[in-house]
């Protein structure tokens, strides 16, 4: 056993990746099952606020753009849940869990898409914010999660540039279109902040995950970074985030920003957000209408596998 620990060590020490046939220690395993499982079901889960709108498309450009995006995030929830499974859980198994509510999601999905506006401040902010936690991933210390990254990376960078493509179309529209993008921001500004977890000092796992090699920046220095890099995007389209504390620090060369509500974060991860109810049933419904294509794919493997055996 010692020896394996000094192995796997070794290999975390050199920068290399864990791949599923290495020994690992238990709680490693199980850091990353959670933090996998959680990021596949926030991408499934994340489907559905957009989803809401695809039959409200206003055009047929912006309805295929949409379709496409949404669709990318089930595949990357695929790409999550079978990372997951090299770690030796299963799928079933996590959906089982999701839907039980013993397993949490991204808290940014529990509020709801009120207008067009949100589906580009969703890809500006939302995937933006995403994009700043997940570009580090890439290089996390198990191999096939960092792998799954680098796909899922280059799929957000679509999802963002589209988002705010789509912002830019509105504010060069009417006064009314412009009310609605900044209308839009100040509901989600201050959720997106909050998609970087708690704040350093209030985050008890995050010292052992960049031990491991799977966090590479703390929580603080993420959202610092959003903040630095969506300021001048804002200036560009002409809307204002909703924090009278945000400004310039010479001396720092970075924003200076407001204290997210942390409260409304906690009572958003414990669940009683605008929409947890509503998003876990209709997961739970979804899972369970499709009960029967589980069914028939198990029972037309069963039949192909007879057909061999009497071959063989
Ligand atoms: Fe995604
Ligand atoms: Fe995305």
């Amino acid at each position: 056993m010692d020896e394996f620990e000094a192995q796997f060590d070794a290999t975390i020490a050199a920068d290399q990746r864990v791949e599923p046939r290495d020994w690992m220690p238990e709680a490693y395993r199980r850091t990353l099952i959670r933090q996998i499982a959680q990021h596949a079901h926030s991408e499934i889960i994340g489907m559905q606020p957009e989803g809401n709108w695809i039959l409200r498309a206003p055009s047929l450009r912006r309805k295929s753009i949409l379709l496409a995006k949404v669709q990318d995030e089930a595949g990357h929830g695929m790409y999550l849940y079978a990372a997951a499974e090299t770690l030796g859980v299963d799928r079933e198994e996590l959906t089982e869990k999701l839907i039980d509510g013993k397993q949490k999601y991204s808290s940014i999905f529990n509020y709801p898409t009120l207008s067009y506006a949100d589906i580009g401040v969703i890809g500006w902010l939302v995937d933006g914010a995403a994009i700043c936690n997940q570009v580090p991933l890439c290089r996390c210390s198990y191999g096939p999660y960092a792998r799954a990254m680098i796909r899922i990376c280059k799929e957000e960078s679509f999802h963002q540039r589209q988002g705010y493509e789509l912002l830019l179309a509105m504010v060069n529209g009417t006064d009314r279109q412009r009310e609605m993008v900044q209308e839009s921001v100040n509901r989600f500004w201050w959720p997106s902040l909050m998609m970087f977890g708690p704040p350093d000092d209030d985050s008890p796992n995050s010292a052992q995950s960049m031990e491991w090699g799977i966090k590479r920046h703390t929580n603080d220095e993420l959202r610092q970074r959003f903040v630095d890099m969506s300021v001048p995007q804002a200036k560009a389209l002409g809307v204002t985030f909703p924090d009278p504390e945000l400004v310039w620090n010479e001396e720092r060369q970075a924003h200076d920003y407001g204290e997210p509500d942390w409260d409304e974060f906690k009572a958003v991860i414990a669940g009683s957000g605008p929409a947890n109810a509503q998003r876990v049933a209709h997961r739970r419904r979804a899972h369970e209408n499709g009960a029967w294509v589980r069914e028939a794919a198990r029972a037309y493997a069963e039949k192909q596998d007879a057909r061999k055996a009497v071959a063989a």
